[in-house]
């Protein structure tokens, strides 16, 4: 049994008068890839938010390495190895992709942005570093503008990880794209997961992708979790079949 990394208890947060999520238990451990799924409105994005900062939990504990991180802003969060996938606005349109990670890599210092200054030099290699790991190497000077949709998504993932982070969190990380993209994008990742030591969380609506890339899957309904277990206890759940994937599951390969 591998070590274990993020425990979370009782974790709950409500909106008015509706629990989005209401007392979720999750484990995660070293290397492990978890899928958080549901249908619309279960509370895996206010699950997200929690875990990296941008709410507060109104009740629960998140620990993270034995360490009790909750009710921290997001940038403590990010400082403390929660890493996630950034947005496409994110990235500066006009700079290289080698300068676009240059740039993550001194914010984490906290450092001024000057291209000229000496702060910024000591990023190259670091950051050439990093786009070899998402295969970009050969991408480092092209304007981030001119990048393909999948090789964005490999430079949201190098930002992800530039600060190594312990817990990945991702959200529908393989959105919008094509079948052998997304196969690429999560082989990728599983990759990054294992060397790095990392635990991955991830949504997706793809159940293409999560059969064949989570190794457990937590299913959430109206703020509480349903089920959790492998992918095979999952798709043979009765309760998760008819508030979920319905007819669909007869369809999932294993
Ligand atoms: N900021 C907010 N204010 C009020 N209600 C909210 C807020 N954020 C989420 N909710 C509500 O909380 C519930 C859970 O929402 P959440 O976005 O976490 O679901 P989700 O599982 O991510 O759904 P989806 O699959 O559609 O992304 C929903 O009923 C949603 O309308
Ligand atoms: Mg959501």
């Amino acid at each position: 049994m591998s070590a274990s990394l993020l425990k979370v208890r009782g974790l709950s947060k409500s909106f008015g008068g509706l629990r989005a999520v209401d007392s979720l238990d999750l484990d995660i451990a070293v290397g492990e890839r978890v899928a958080l799924i549901g249908p619309n409105g279960a509370g895996k994005s206010t699950t997200f938010n929690m875990l990296n900062g941008q709410l507060k939990p109104d009740a629960g504990h998140i620990q993270l390495n034995q360490q009790i991180i909750n009710g921290q802003a997001s940038e403590q969060m990010w400082a403390l190895g929660v890493g996630r996938t950034f947005q496409i606005a994110l990235t500066f349109q006009s700079f290289t992709v080698l300068q676009n990670v240059q740039i993550a890599l001194l914010s984490h210092q906290k450092k001024y942005f000057n291209f000229l200054s000496s702060n910024i030099k000591n990023t190259i290699d670091p950051s050439i570093y990093l786009l070899g790991l998402v295969g970009l190497s050969d991408q480092a000077n092209r304007p981030c503008s001119e990048l393909a949709y999948g090789d964005v998504k490999r430079l949201e993932l190098a930002l992800a990880i530039s600060n190594r982070p312990r817990l990945l969190l991702m959200d529908e990380p393989t959105a919008g794209m094509a079948p052998s993209e997304r196969k690429a994008m999560m082989q990728l990742t599983s990759r990054l997961v294992e060397e790095q030591k990392m635990g991955l969380l991830f949504t997706e609506h793809s159940m293409d992708v999560v059969f064949h890339y989570a190794d457990r899957i937590v299913v959430m309904d109206q703020g509480r979790c349903i089920a959790n277990g492998t992918p095979n206890d999952v798709k043979n759940n009765s309760l998760v079949q008819s508030i979920y994937l319905g007819a669909s599951a007869q369809h999932i390969t294993l």
